[in-house]
């Protein structure tokens, strides 16, 4: 069904153990890997190397979030690492059709994420150089934050002008997902669904991504 994916967010694990935390999440569709720099968000977390490592151990496809300044110097790097898609935030590219392209040619689909206050209109009409459209949901930088229901419009007007294209755009979100929350997403047109909080905060993991697919009606 066009509604399909939840995207487990690993900034929610436990960093001491990535490789055993992966395997937990083995039923999700990817794995969302935040990558921040302390410069695009004002928080941390890890780099190239190691996402390079995860690539290799991974039951399930990579799904990088770079929250990165100098989008158009590093996304090309972990397309490089083989991962299954890599998403750069248009406030950080200066060139962001060509990113996509650069993705692409280097064999991973193209992500392009707008934080909450980035209007969407503008980069409507490259919407068929994309593979998806990441929606945030909450500020980036940091997790277990509560979801924005004022982007909610954002994700109908997405979702209207992907399915008049015609063309095949994934719509994520990303940000206070929940139980809760999901529905709401899955409603106004959103089809992939990260949650931090929500999946490694449950004692099952693996429980919490099957209660989201029953609450989203995924
Ligand atoms: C926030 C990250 C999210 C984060 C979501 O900047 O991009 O992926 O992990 O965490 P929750 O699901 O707890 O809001
Ligand atoms: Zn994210």
């Amino acid at each position: 069904s066009l509604t399909c994916c939840i995207n487990p967010s690993i900034l929610s694990a436990d960093f001491a153990n990535l490789e055993s935390e992966l395997a937990r999440i083995s039923n999700a569709d990817a794995v969302h890997v935040d990558v921040m720099d302390n410069r695009f968000v004002p928080n941390l977390t890890i780099g190239l190397p190691v996402v390079e490592r995860l690539q290799k151990v991974s039951p399930v496809p990579l799904d990088a979030h770079l929250m990165i300044s100098d989008a158009d110097r590093w996304a090309p790097l972990y397309a490089d690492a083989g991962l299954s898609s890599v998403t750069f935030h248009v406030e950080a590219a200066m060139a962001p059709i060509k990113l996509a392209r650069e993705l692409r040619a280097r064999g991973a689909k193209a992500g392009m994420a707008l934080r909450p206050a980035t209007p969407v209109e503008p980069y409507l009409d490259m919407l068929s150089e994309l593979d998806m459209l990441l929606l945030m949901t909450v500020e980036p930088g940091f997790g277990g934050q509560a979801f924005l229901d004022v982007v909610l419009p954002k994700i109908r007007r997405a979702r209207e002008a992907v399915d008049g294209s015609g063309v095949s755009v994934a719509i994520q979100v990303d940000g206070g997902i929940t139980e809760e929350t999901i529905l709401r997403a899955a409603e106004a047109g959103a089809n992939v669904f990260v949650a931090g909080s929500a999946v490694y905060g449950k004692p099952s993991p693996s429980e919490a991504i099957e209660a989201l697919r029953t609450n989203g009606q995924l």
